[in-house]
């Protein structure tokens, strides 16, 4: 089709254009027909500009403009003027003007979309996925787009400057243990034979390292196959990084260097580093999660000191068999009436507390009906560790260290929001959890497994543990932590073979599995691995985060629905039985 090219975008033109004579293509935003002029906001994704048909500046074109409705798109020619006094729209950029047509160009129809293309919607997200590329024409989407690709032209740019080098690595691979399921394709021509995807880069990037890289990054999808979740995705994308020569300070010092980038050229905040830093045990200890949110503080207080001796035997029994009994004061919540407690108790038992302990805290002791098993002694030096004053409620669960410590965390955050802690201004919050254990046990599996990944360094002092006491071994492992979400781990690496099979060894896999595994990274380890460590940020979750959106699929331009369908194409899809026959696949029951 003959179509006049735009001159200028819908966003662009300013008081300093009037009298131009424009040409701007895009799309129908909103149509109004006043009196016989029309008006219509055209939209791109610069912005929105007003243009004007009336029938005694140009009778042709207002003629031809009177069938145009929403989401048409035209290509129109005029000249820009000032807005008639009164009429100008403060909320527009282009809003001091408007283009009066002379001509214009219908390029395409639009059928009636399924829901109107503006900034507030209250379609369901299963329609929004449906027509994807309807609700990518929204405002707020298109800004959460252009943020992501700002943010990946900032890690670009940052990892350039310090010398990173970015290489792509294969996606059609032997599986990398991250603790989730694999993707898995089928080869045509190894019969019986699968690749994996990758569920991350992990064992690539070591190997980059032993060829002399020493610095590496790649801006990546990852595949997991594992329950989705609001930030969670089965094909997500990682900022994966590995270096060479260094330990846990230097990776810290690169990557807090990157976030302080990306808050100052996102939105000229100015983060302060270093960062704090909380071993996995005061995190858990203190906020019940390995991701604390610490934009406010609602601590928790283990209090197994007092009450180990305790004649209350639900307490002393439960902290002498390796548990915990944590208590959180919720300040000025005294006036919770019995009716509140039961939800609260309610809450923590669907998730899997024996039940709760509460306490409220008046001018006349404290009021509970578990107090008739403490002594005074034990009443004062709870109220004295949990910082008590009349009008608080303090709560109390006891059981396992990480299963109590875990309902706890979440009962804080239930709390946080009950009592409104959480400020929609407040400062973004980033830490590093360190110190993780190396192994934790699998109910599932019943056996030891990987906390982060069996490539996962020990603590050079705890290497001798490992074969006596292998849940005692710390690793040189960390997370980074913002705002109560977890956006990044990694690890310094084993890079001596034999330090990696006594991990294998540990992890219960036999030489022949471990060989078969892996045995193409330890063979590489004998040629001179160096020294190595990196990293990975759930990229997603940072955009996310950044653009203040609670939920990935917000900032990932054809995600999938939380039970892993594609609405638009309409994937997964049965494959025909051809297709089935060459990869050598029969599919049982399935339609
Ligand atoms: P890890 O498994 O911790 O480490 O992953 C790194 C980060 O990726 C994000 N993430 C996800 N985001 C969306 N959807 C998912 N399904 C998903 N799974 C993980 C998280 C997480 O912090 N190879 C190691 C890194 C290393 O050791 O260098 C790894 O992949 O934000």
């Amino acid at each position: 089709m003959n179509y006049i090219k735009r001159t200028h975008t819908c966003g662009e033109l300013r008081e300093k254009n009037i009298g131009e004579k424009i040409t701007l293509n895009g799309w129908v935003d909103v149509r109004r027909d006043l009196g016989g002029v029309i008006f219509i906001d055209l939209r791109d994704r610069y912005g929105i500009t007003q243009i004007v048909f009336e029938p005694h500046y140009n009778e042709t074109a207002h003629n031809n403009a009177k069938d145009v409705r929403s989401e048409w798109v035209l290509s129109v020619t005029g000249t820009v003027r000032k807005r008639p006094e009164g009429t100008e729209n403060p909320e527009l950029e282009t809003g001091l003007i408007d283009v009066m047509i002379d001509e214009i160009t219908i390029l395409n129809k639009a059928i009636t979309p399924p829901f109107q293309i503006q900034d507030e919607l209250d379609a369901n997200e299963d329609l929004r996925l449906k027509y994807r590329y309807l609700d990518l024409r929204r405002k707020p989407m298109q800004k959460n787009l252009l943020l992501r690709h700002k943010m990946y032209q900032i890690v670009r740019n940052y990892f350039d400057k310090n010398s990173f080098v970015e290489i792509e690595t294969p996606f059609l691979m032997k599986s990398t243990p991250e603790g989730a399921r694999d993707f898995l394709v089928p080869s045509r021509i190894h019969k019986g034979h699968f690749y994996a995807l990758p569920q991350s880069p992990q064992t690539y990037k070591q190997l980059l390292m032993v060829s002399g890289f020493d610095r590496y990054f790649q801006i990546v999808k990852c595949f997991r196959d594992e329950d989705l979740r609001a930030d969670r995705q089965y094909e997500f994308t990682q900022i994966d990084v590995e270096m060479s020569f260094v330990d846990e300070e230097n990776v810290f010092e690169m990557m807090e260097g990157l976030m302080k980038e990306l808050f100052l050229q996102t939105s000229n905040f100015n983060l302060q580093t270093p960062f704090l830093r909380l071993s996995y045990k005061e995190a858990m200890e203190t906020y019940g999660s390995d991701k604390p949110d610490l934009r406010f503080e609602l601590k928790m207080t283990s209090l197994n000191e007092l009450l180990k001796t305790s004649g209350f035997k639900v307490f002393s029994d439960t902290i002498n068999k390796g548990g915990t009994v944590s208590g959180l004061n919720a300040v000025g919540c005294g006036n919770y009436t019995r009716n509140q407690l039961d939800v609260l108790t309610d809450y923590v038992k669907k998730l899997g507390a024996g039940g709760l302990i509460w306490i409220r805290v008046t001018d006349n002791g404290l009021d509970s009906p578990t107090m008739k098993f403490l002594s005074d002694e034990e009443k004062q030096s709870i109220t004295k560790a949990l910082n008590a004053k009349p009008g608080d409620l303090l709560l109390l669960i006891s059981g396992e260290w990480k299963k109590a410590l875990t309902i706890m965390g979440n009962l804080r955050l239930e709390m946080a929001r009950r009592m409104e802690l959480l400020k929609n201004n407040s400062e973004p919050k980033l830490l590093w959890i360190t110190d993780f254990p190396l192994f934790e046990y699998s109910e599932a599996d019943k056996r030891l497994v990987a906390m982060h990944h069996p490539f996962t360094s020990p603590k050079d002092s705890d290497i001798e543990l490992m074969e006596t006491e292998p849940q005692k071994v710390h690793a040189k492992a960390y997370d980074l932590v913002m705002n109560g979400n977890e956006i990044a781990g990694g690890s310094i690496r084993i890079f001596s073979p034999e330090l990696q099979s006594k991990m294998f060894t540990a992890l219960g896999l036999s030489k022949e599995e471990a060989e078969e595994k892996f045995g193409f990274l330890m063979n590489a380890f004998k040629y001179g691995a160096p020294p190595h460590g990196g990293i990975a940020f759930g990229f997603d979750r940072m955009v996310m985060l950044f653009a203040g959106e609670s939920s990935i699929r917000e900032v990932i331009a054809f995600p999938k629905t939380s039970s892993g369908l594609s609405l638009m194409d309409g994937s997964p899809s049965a494959a025909s039985e051809e297709q089935l026959k060459e990869l050598h696949i029969k599919v049982k029951g399935g339609d």
